[in-house]
């Protein structure tokens, strides 16, 4: 039987020479060959130690595993699920993979929902329900509605939302589309991770980001991948109560440029917000 800190071993130089990875983060390589081999051991990360013996089954479902990681598939999608705040969501191809620098845009949300009464929120391109499940799970009382353009996304947040019990409802549009009439100056906060890239920075992302999660998450096909900020901002204040608040996640080098489309269209106390433990993100923030 293989030992443990030998299998770790082998998978950390495999994950660091694999060109189709991105390297942002020094230990992030360690970080999931462990992962990977408790999942295979079907144990706790904690539970590991370097000296376990590892069954030959278990050693032949982790090579294969990293092998799959080495050519840029994303650990959850290898697992089968992605945690996001201490919920368990459903990862599977053609839907985006709920990420860790999301988390903060939820925290947000769920700092100024949890203020108020009967409050409604309103998780824009909501993907697999990712934010919108977050609050549903951390906050009482509020009516939470997710809505994506892509049905399959659709289907998969609702199936989240079954399998955690949790109360949202789930609708397929384009941005505002899907909602119903009646929530117009209604939404206490409305959260937007958008598919923010250039569409000619798209051919830069790395193999695991660009092969495998689908364009129409990654861009809205505009030159500074702020087109949908731009119309959710233009429609947020039809939809917001007056006080209410739109919070929209975007990358570092474009926060600046969202907050200002964010005031051109008449929202104000707009500033960009920095968080999360690795503030690879930014959340930009802005009331009616
Ligand atoms: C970056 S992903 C974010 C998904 C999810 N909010 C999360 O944080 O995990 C962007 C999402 O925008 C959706 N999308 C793209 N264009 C859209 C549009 N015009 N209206 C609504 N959703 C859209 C995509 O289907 C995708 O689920």
């Amino acid at each position: 039987m293989a030992k443990a800190k030998d299998l770790l071993a082998w998978a950390v130089k495999t994950l660091k020479a694999s060109p189709a990875l991105d390297h942002w983060q020094s230990d992030r390589e360690e970080i999931e060959s462990e992962e990977l081999l408790a999942f295979a051991m079907e144990v706790e990360v904690d539970d590991l130690d370097p000296g376990d013996e590892v069954p030959a089954r278990a050693a032949r479902r982790f090579q294969a595993m990293v092998a799959r990681r080495a050519k840029g598939e994303p650990v959850q999608f290898i697992e089968g699920y992605a945690e996001f705040r201490g919920i368990q969501l459903i990862a599977k191809p053609g839907v985006f993979v709920p990420r860790d620098s999301t988390e903060f845009l939820a925290e947000q949300a769920v700092r100024r929902l949890r203020r108020r009464r009967r409050a409604i929120a309103v998780d824009l391109a909501t993907g697999g329900g990712t934010v919108a499940l977050a609050v549903a799970n951390e906050t009482r009382g509020v009516k939470v509605i997710g809505t994506d353009l892509s049905a399959r996304a659709i289907s998969v947040a609702r199936q989240n939302a079954a399998r955690l019990g949790l109360r949202a409802t789930f609708v397929t549009g384009d941005l505002f589309g899907g909602l119903p009439r009646d929530l117009r100056g209604k939404v206490d906060v409305i959260t937007l991770h958008p598919p923010y890239v250039g569409r000619r920075e798209l051919r830069e992302l790395p193999d695991e980001i660009r092969r495998f999660e689908p364009a129409h998450t990654l861009t809205d096909n505009s030159v500074d991948g702020l087109g949908l900020v731009d119309r959710a901002a233009a429609e947020a204040g039809e939809w917001l109560k007056p006080g209410g608040w739109l919070l929209i996640e975007v990358s570092p080098d474009r926060a600046r440029a969202a907050a200002t489309v964010i005031r051109r269209h008449g929202l104000r106390d707009v500033r960009s917000t920095a968080g999360g433990e690795f503030k690879v993100t930014r959340v930009v923030v802005g009331r009616r």
